[in-house]
């Protein structure tokens, strides 16, 4: 029996062993088909209508992955102008980025405008500042459909506990204030969280918020939100997220809604994990077994600075242990608990797991870390970030980030 990766080829013409001499650990390694074969699924979602899917780049921003989605045709989402910024590199027109921020100022505001990228905002006090700003625009507002879900109560972002969106009973606020400034709201989105596998929480949702699209007369798109979920539990076989099911109840919504309404509008999704959460693996070598008071450890150089996500929801990663550049899957097993080097007791990336034993000097491979894992790196402990490798479809590895040095980690004082 094959590991998940050698299933996969994942790792192409090489394998773990081989990138970690070569790129050193710890190390990001994507893979070029898996992302495109998700990136391609994502674009058609919706064939039968006007249709343009935005990747949210906040999974995800490096610029090669990012110039992988502009080739396959998926426009982009923006959190912040960092974000903008990185698109523009990437070569994104501005047509095509979405920005979707959070109690940002009006410098950043103007940042957008005047790269000529659509906005949303997602209250009452963010539409004055952009009527201020720009009398006579054009924007998006962001509702709260009053429906949330997600994987941690830290990333549902709509229903009655969450700081976004626009609640529906303000809507005629938001028509006053549109008003006063002659702003002009020609797009509405929602996004009620990240990941969820049941996806009847996102139709009801889609349901409401085109119930309430039905108060706007100028309306020229609106945008659904991503959430899409990625199976974290590969390894106990775990099903994907039913994307066949999904598309054929969410055109069946939606051609009711424009057959009821008689409206051609522009839809819009927003996903992110699900476009790049399994194209990418984390590779870090282990430096370490222990046994502390009956409890057994794999010290690895995974730190939580690395990939935050275990210790930041209790997020689940499947992790495979590749000795020699071969997979380990027979031999003694046993419960360890997977830990990096940063000096806090939360730095576990895998708590208690019955996997293979592992040894010095094996390589620890965290599956499904393509998504919101560089991303959200730290220098915590002055770690450095580490480098980011492409397998691509030829089975060809090359360096798409390198790793940080310590000079980068003094490149913002002014010292020698
Ligand atoms: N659109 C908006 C407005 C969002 O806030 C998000 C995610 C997305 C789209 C993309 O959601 P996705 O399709 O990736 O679920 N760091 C957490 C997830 C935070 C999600 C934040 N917003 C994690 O690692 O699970």
């Amino acid at each position: 029996m094959d590991s998940y990766t050698q299933q996969m080829h994942y790792f192409g013409n090489t394998n773990p062993e081989e990138l970690a001499k070569k790129y050193g650990t710890p190390l990001y390694v994507y893979n070029e088909d898996i992302l495109r074969r998700q990136m391609k699924r994502v674009a058609g979602i919706l064939p039968n209508h006007r249709f343009t899917c935005n990747f949210s780049i906040k999974t995800n921003s490096n610029l090669t992955i990012l110039k992988m989605a502009n080739e396959e045709g998926l426009n982009a989402d923006a959190m912040s102008p960092g974000e903008i910024y990185a698109l523009k590199k990437a070569g994104f027109p501005s047509e095509r980025i979405f920005f979707v921020p959070n109690n940002v100022s009006a410098e950043e505001f103007q940042f957008a405008i005047d790269e000529g990228v659509m906005t949303s905002v997602d209250s009452l006090s963010q539409l004055e500042l952009y009527g201020k700003v720009c009398p006579g625009g054009r924007l998006s507002v962001r509702l709260n459909p009053g429906i949330g879900a997600g994987h941690h109560e830290k990333v549902v972002t709509g229903g009655k506990k969450t700081k976004f969106g626009v609640a529906a009973q303000d809507i005629p606020k938001v028509l006053e204030i549109a008003k006063k400034y002659d702003l002009h709201i020609v797009g509405l989105n929602q996004h009620i969280g990240s990941l969820f596998m049941d996806f009847q929480p996102y139709l009801d949702a889609v349901s409401n918020f085109l119930h309430y699209a039905e108060d706007f007369d100028e309306l020229e798109f609106v945008d659904f939100g991503g959430g899409l979920g990625t199976p974290y539990h590969k390894l106990e076989d775990e099903q994907e997220f039913d994307l066949p099911k999904f598309k054929v109840e969410l055109d069946k919504l939606l051609t009711q809604w424009k057959q009821k309404t008689g409206r051609d509008l522009l839809f819009k999704m927003e996903p992110g994990r699900y476009v790049v959460a399994e194209g990418g693996v984390l590779l870090g070598r282990v430096h370490a077994v222990k046994e502390n008071f009956g409890h057994k450890y794999v010290g690895t150089d995974l730190g939580m600075n690395v990939l935050i996500r275990p210790a930041m929801y209790d997020s689940w990663h499947d992790v495979e242990v590749y000795r020699d550049g071969e997979a380990v899957v027979s031999g003694p097993r046993d419960v360890f608990s997977v830990v990096g080097n940063i000096c806090e007791s939360g730095d576990i990336l895998a708590k208690d797991r019955e996997m293979p034993v592992a040894k010095e000097n094996d390589i620890i491979v965290a599956l499904d870390a393509g998504a919101y894992g560089y991303s959200m790196c730290s220098t915590y402990n002055n770690r450095l970030r580490p480098a980011e490798v492409l397998i691509k479809s030829t089975g060809e590895d090359v360096l798409i980030r390198r790793r940080e040095t310590l000079d980068d980690l003094m490149r913002l004082f002014d010292v020698d």
